[in-house]
């Protein structure tokens, strides 16, 4: 077979995109039975965006990648594999990659798919652009997280509708001497699979909160340090960390166990709440964009979430051309 050899990927540059509307949490406390106080001591959550009647997976998924290839430097022609990662997109035909792939102008030879693991989907999907790129099926694609959560919430569940909101978040990856994507570290959790729910009819989100967190808080670090010993490095090389954005209260701890907390550590949920497949790249991108994300250094990403799957692994943050 003929595969190109010693061929690696790196992050180019990041995009994301959020709805106008900012839902604070004095404002569900007009709404639902709660208050700021619950929200910031359980959560850490302060704000969330919320999608308007323009707003959608696509439309979001579209931006943020338009955004990336702009922040990367790429013409759309020069992409060959778009992926979307996303729970909450609509239509299963045409599907949002297929979608994103037309209205950014994409060559008909460029790769559309969607992928669905729920809240770790972005870094599967990094996981599979960076295979693509090193078996030589392109040299460039765009990752993309986006979701609309606030579609598939009870706006009358406190439990749930505090937690969530809506964006979007990529990376563009292009093909590179240098590995600067390391092997993912990826797998799911059996006895949990049916702890996050996004089914029935209409659509609704559920999940066992607290069996999520007793093994986000006691389980996840293990994982996190399997992508970290893939990659070939120890802890003390990772400057960022980038986990899911779901809970303050399962991000501190998590960086704490894994010796992180004099690291730069993306803490995007304050503002944005949950956004699932979007809230890492989302979370980087917003960083990136303020200048605050170091340059040129290992990141370790992790996700978690429904099915219920976790991946992660090391991508060295880009360079700012100067
Ligand atoms: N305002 C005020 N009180 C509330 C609210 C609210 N919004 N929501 C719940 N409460 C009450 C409950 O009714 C309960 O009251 P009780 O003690 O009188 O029964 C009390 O607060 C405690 O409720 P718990 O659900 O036990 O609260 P907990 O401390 O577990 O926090 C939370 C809940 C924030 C969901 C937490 O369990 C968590 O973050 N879990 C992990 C979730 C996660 O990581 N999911 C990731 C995958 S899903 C995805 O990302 C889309």
């Amino acid at each position: 077979m003929n595969t190109p050899a010693l061929r690696g990927s790196r992050i180019l540059g990041f995009g994301h995109h959020q709805p106008a509307r900012i839902l604070t949490n004095d404002e569900l406390s007009t709404m639902v039975d709660t208050n700021d106080e619950w929200i910031r001591t359980r959560t850490g959550i302060e704000t969330r965006h919320i999608a308007g009647p323009s707003d959608t997976v696509t439309s979001m998924a579209i931006e943020a990648a338009r955004n990336a290839l702009a922040d990367a430097g790429v013409t759309p022609a020069d992409v060959g594999l778009v992926i979307v990662a996303s729970t909450t997109h609509r239509d299963r035909a045409p599907y949002t990659a297929g979608r994103v792939a037309a209205a950014l102008g994409l060559s008909p030879s460029a790769a559309p798919i969607d992928i669905n693991t729920a809240c770790s989907g972005f870094e599967y999907g990094v996981a599979l652009a960076d295979q693509a790129i090193r078996v030589g099926s392109t040299d460039i694609a765009v990752v993309i997280g986006s979701e609309i959560l606030s579609g598939i919430v009870d706006w009358s569940d406190r439990s749930t509708c505090v937690l969530v909101g809506d964006g979007a978040g990529a990376a563009v990856l292009g093909v590179s001497d240098e590995a600067q994507i390391g092997p993912v570290s990826w797998g799911s959790v059996p006895h949990l699979e049916e702890a996050v729910l996004v089914s029935g009819d209409p659509e609704r989100f559920s999940q066992e909160g607290r069996s999520i967190y007793r093994w986000a808080i006691t389980e996840a670090a293990d994982h996190a340090r399997a992508a970290v010993a893939a990659a070939g490095l120890t802890l003390d090389d990772i400057e960022v960390f980038a986990f899911h954005q779901a809970n303050l209260r399962i991000i501190e701890p998590l960086v704490t166990a894994l010796g992180g907390e004099s690291k730069f550590v993306v803490r995007d949920v304050v503002e944005s709440g949950n956004t699932s497949a979007a809230s890492v790249p989302l979370g980087l991108s917003k960083a990136w964009a303020r200048g605050d994300l170091p340059e040129g250094v290992p990141a370790l990403l992790f996700g978690f979430g429904g099915g219920f799957a976790h991946a992660g692994q090391v991508v060295t943050t880009p360079v700012r051309a100067r």
